[in-house]
C-alpha cells in the first residue's frame, strides 16, 4: 500500500512489511504519539462534521489503540467515553462478539446496563472493517446509538462501504 495523500504525518507514519504476518504491511501510527500528540487530536477533531460532533455523547473507544485517541479526545472535549475490550477483561454483564481481523480473528465485549448514549466510535486504523462491525453490534446489543466511526488512518481497498458514517484524517490505497 502507498499512502495517497502528501499529509504532513505519512512522515512520521512507518509502514512496515510483512509484520505481523508475511503478506501484511502494518501502518505503525505509534511514532506520531511522540512529538504530535496535539495535532492528531485537532485533526481528529476537525474530521467530525459539527452537528455530530455536537450529538456525541460518548467516544467509543476500541482496545488497545483506539483507548489512547478515544481518552485524548474525551480529555479535550469533556466527553465521556464507553469501553470495547477484547474478551474477559470486563465483569459482567457484558455483550459479546467474534469478528475477523485483517490477520486473525478475536473477540471483543462491552459492558451492558450502562446509561444509553450517543457514540462515535473512535479507532486508529481501518482494515477489513470486522472490529468496527463488531464494535456497533456491540454498542446495538448495549442499547446505545452509533453516530458512526471515526479513525486516524483508512485503508480504503481493504474494506468494502461501512454502513454509518465514517471520519477519517488519513487514507492509503494498496
Ligand atoms: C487493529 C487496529 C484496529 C483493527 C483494524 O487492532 O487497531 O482496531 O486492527 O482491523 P480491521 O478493520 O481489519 O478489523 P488489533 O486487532 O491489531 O488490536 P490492538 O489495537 O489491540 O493491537
Amino acid at each position: 500500500s502507498t499512502p495517497d495523500s502528501p499529509h504532513p504525518f505519512w512522515q512520521i507514519i512507518r509502514v512496515v512489511p510483512d509484520f505481523p504476518k508475511p503478506g501484511i504491511a502494518f501502518y505503525d501510527i505509534t511514532p506520531l504519539l511522540r512529538a504530535h500528540v496535539n495535532a492528531v487530536i485537532d485533526a481528529l477533531l476537525a474530521a467530525i462534521p459539527q452537528p455530530v460532533f455536537d450529538a456525541v455523547d460518548c467516544f467509543g473507544a476500541i482496545e488497545a489503540r483506539g483507548f489512547i485517541f478515544a481518552s485524548l479526545l474525551a480529555g479535550r472535549t469533556g466527553k465521556g467515553m464507553v469501553l470495547v475490550r477484547k474478551e474477559g477483561k470486563l465483569p459482567p454483564p457484558v455483550a459479546n462478539k467474534s469478528y475477523a481481523l485483517e490477520y486473525g480473528s478475536d473477540t471483543l465485549e462491552m459492558q451492558a446496563g450502562l446509561v444509553p448514549a450517543n457514540v462515535l466510535l473512535v479507532d486508529d486504523i481501518l482494515a477489513t472493517g470486522g472490529t468496527l462491525s463488531a464494535a456497533v453490534g456491540l454498542c446495538e446489543a448495549a442499547g446505545h446509538q452509533v453516530l458512526g466511526a471515526l479513525v486516524l488512518l483508512d485503508l480504503v481497498d481493504l474494506h468494502q462501504p461501512l454502513d454509518m458514517p465514517l471520519y477519517t484524517v488519513l487514507q492509503a490505497k494498496g
